[in-house]
């Protein structure tokens, strides 16, 4: 059954949006982004698959079949309807408080045949002690914990119950962080399955702690869609820890971006006083 989306342009929508991920740990989206801007997004990436560029640079992450790339602020990317969309801005302050930043643009192209994916959460935040040889985990209740990252995923094509979509378990953003996080079993039994699909212009916001997976790819056609970040200003993805830099945007890119969101760009190089220089 196709997910009910919440109309971006609704003045309601940012207060609904952050209501439904703090409940649900996901939230989907219609009309947030233009079509025509969606069609120019799209373009730019296939542009990049099809020359094998994206591929070159992709993460070490290429998991069942699925590739992740991180893409440049630059081109189609650097129009603010797309960084700085007013209702995304809104949502994101309500989600991650006033001074959130982009953590990192990606593109996640799922290939034909790329199939399931495992079940996982991105970028958990633990409070392990290491007392000698033993691990102990923090065994406090931070289920309450607001979220500390934020994906917007925007798919650059019609996703339907074949071609990939990503599948989310409800409600299983709040057992993530336990002392001992439940496994695949306990949060298919307890959590329902919904499946991201829908029509080019539908998008969806997960909060980092939920599970989720790719779906498998049955069609001829790959997949595309972009994982656009957001966190608080202190949180690093783990997972993007070996590739510098994890937000691509160059000074002369960053000298175009409006002064009023500049400080979206702070965790880029381009946006840094640098202090040494990395040759030494
Ligand atoms: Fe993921």
């Amino acid at each position: 059954m196709p997910i009910a989306a919440i109309d971006a342009s609704r003045p309601a929508a940012a207060r609904r949006t952050s209501l439904a991920v703090e409940r649900d740990g996901f939230a989907a989206l219609h009309g947030l982004f233009p079509l025509s801007l969606l069609r120019r997004l799209r373009a730019e990436v296939m542009r990049g698959h099809e020359s094998g560029e994206l591929r070159r640079r992709g993460l070490v992450r290429d998991v069942a079949g699925r590739y992740a790339a991180v893409l440049p602020f630059a081109g189609p990317f650097l129009d603010p309807r797309f960084y700085a969309n007013a209702r995304l801005l809104e949502i994101m302050g309500a989600l991650l408080g006033p001074s959130f930043c982009i953590g990192s643009l990606e593109t996640v192209v799922a290939l034909p045949g790329a199939y399931r994916q495992h079940q996982h959460i991105d970028g958990p935040i633990r409070f392990d002690r290491q007392l000698g040889r033993r691990k102990e985990a923090f065994a406090g209740d931070l289920s309450r914990l607001p979220p500390y990252a934020v994906t917007l995923c925007v798919p650059l094509c019609e996703v339907t119950e074949d071609n990939g979509p990503t599948a989310i378990w409800r409600g299983s953003h709040r057992a993530a962080l336990r002392a001992r996080p439940p496994g695949e079993a306990e949060v298919a039994r307890k959590y329902p399955m919904e499946t991201m699909t829908g029509a080019l212009g539908q998008c969806f916001l997960f909060d980092y702690r939920v599970f989720h997976c790719g779906l498998p790819n049955d069609t001829a056609e790959p997949r595309p869609v972009l994982m656009f970040v957001f966190t608080r200003p202190w949180f690093r993805d783990p997972n993007l820890m070996e590739v510098g830099p994890s937000l691509v945007i160059g000074a002369g890119a960053l000298a175009r971006v409006p002064g009023r969101h500049r400080a979206l760009f702070r965790l880029a190089p381009a946006s840094r006083r640098p202090l040494w220089d990395n040759k030494r």
